[in-house]
């Protein structure tokens, strides 16, 4: 479906950044060939996982530069995220920074909106869109050389209705999640041919404890307090990538992290980095308003969570309408449209793919 367009947008690419980005170009197709040649019979996504399901992953969302999506819906994608609450994502803080003078400035919150409830993020079926009213975070600015506090709390301009069809928020963590559990990180990030994904991809890491990170991997010191693990020490192979950033690590049907950093993908002993939700717990909370301790989880009731189940009624037919009414701002009805693909959209998406190369390149040039 991407065939021209991709072609041309590589042709783009390689034309237009090395003049400005220093050879950030050749970073997505270095990561594919540092990890095609490995899994050349792979076809899997994310880095070589699977199609998530519906049930399991109707806490994800998906951030969007506005302009973009609102040439061809699906094509702004920059970052995922979580609902934490029918009205609060949570996502990471370096997806808002500012790509062009790329100084840890922020661009505007206006410039974004957040789209949840289909696995495709060119379908509009049961999708519900939001601007952000208030973006909470940590930094005035971001600072690049260290990834540190990359967490950003999203109050949205409306809340998704309970019982909505596709869309619940996820608990959050309270607790360290111990070394070897197995977690679910998910996102339309690169995947192996080093294009984003048009579907949603999930794939199983599991949790590395602090000590291990820093002594045993190559990232070593770079893992600060707040920073959290999760990946395969020693082969490597799967792992979230450019793109899949903001998104869930979720560990037993909680938030557990937040996809940050990671140098490629899917490496040996270079394991993803999350932010650690339980360590920002408390300043989630409070910044919701929800204060006081006992509170519990209220509002977000993902328990039983149950993977497929339900499967994917919400994809596919239209019909089936949003409930969303209320006054959740844009929640945008379905009208067919959806995929198509074209030129445009793939330059669209494709270019969005500057961000994370930009951000993992310039990592790895202030870090090595
Ligand atoms: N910073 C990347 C992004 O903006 C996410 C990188 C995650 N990388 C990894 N190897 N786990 O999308």
């Amino acid at each position: 479906m991407i065939g021209l367009g991709q072609l041309l947008a590589v042709a783009l690419l390689l034309t237009f950044l090395p003049a400005g980005l220093r050879g950030a170009t050749t970073r997505t197709h270095l990561d594919t060939n540092a990890i095609r040649p490995r899994f050349s019979a792979d076809p899997g996504r994310i880095i070589n996982g699977t199609e998530a399901s519906l049930g399991a992953t109707r806490h994800q969302v998906g951030i969007r530069k506005a302009l973009n999506d609102g040439y061809f819906f699906g094509t702004g994608h920059l970052c995922g995220g979580s609902l934490i609450r029918p009205g609060w994502v949570l996502t990471a803080a370096h997806c808002f920074v500012d790509q062009i003078i790329y100084d840890g400035t922020f661009v505007p919150k206006e410039e974004f909106i957040v789209v949840m409830g289909n696995l495709d993020r060119y379908n509009r079926t049961n999708t519900l869109t939001f601007t952000i009213e208030e973006r909470i975070m940590q930094l005035d600015k971001f600072v690049l050389a260290t990834y540190d506090k990359d967490i950003a709390l999203l109050k949205l301009n409306g809340i998704v209705p309970t019982g909505h069809p596709t869309i619940r928020p996820i608990a959050l963590s309270r607790f360290a999640i111990p070394e070897g559990v197995v977690c679910q990180v998910t996102g339309w990030g690169n995947t192996e041919d080093g294009f984003i994904s048009d579907i949603l991809m999930t794939v199983d890491v599991p949790m590395i404890s602090e000590e291990h990170c820093i002594n045993d991997s190559d990232l070593g010191h770079l893992i600060q307090p707040g920073m959290i693990c999760a990946g395969y020490l020693e082969v490597g192979e799967k792992d979230a990538c450019a793109g899949d950033s903001g998104g869930p690590l979720v560990c037993q049907s909680e938030l557990a992290g937040v996809v940050s950093w990671g140098i490629q993908c899917a490496l040996p002993r270079l394991p993803g980095v999350y932010t650690e939700v339980s360590y920002y717990y408390d300043w989630i909370l409070k910044n919701m308003g929800e204060d006081g301790e006992g509170s519990g989880d209220d509002g977000s009731g993902d328990d039983g969570s149950g993977d497929d189940g339900s499967g994917d009624d919400g994809s596919g037919d239209d019909g089936s309408g949003d409930d969303g009414s209320g006054d959740d701002g844009s929640g945008d009805d379905d009208d067919g449209s959806g995929d198509g693909g074209g030129a445009m959209a793939a330059v669209a998406g494709t270019l969005t793919l500057l961000l994370p190369v930009i951000l993992a390149l310039r990592l790895i040039a202030t870090q090595f």
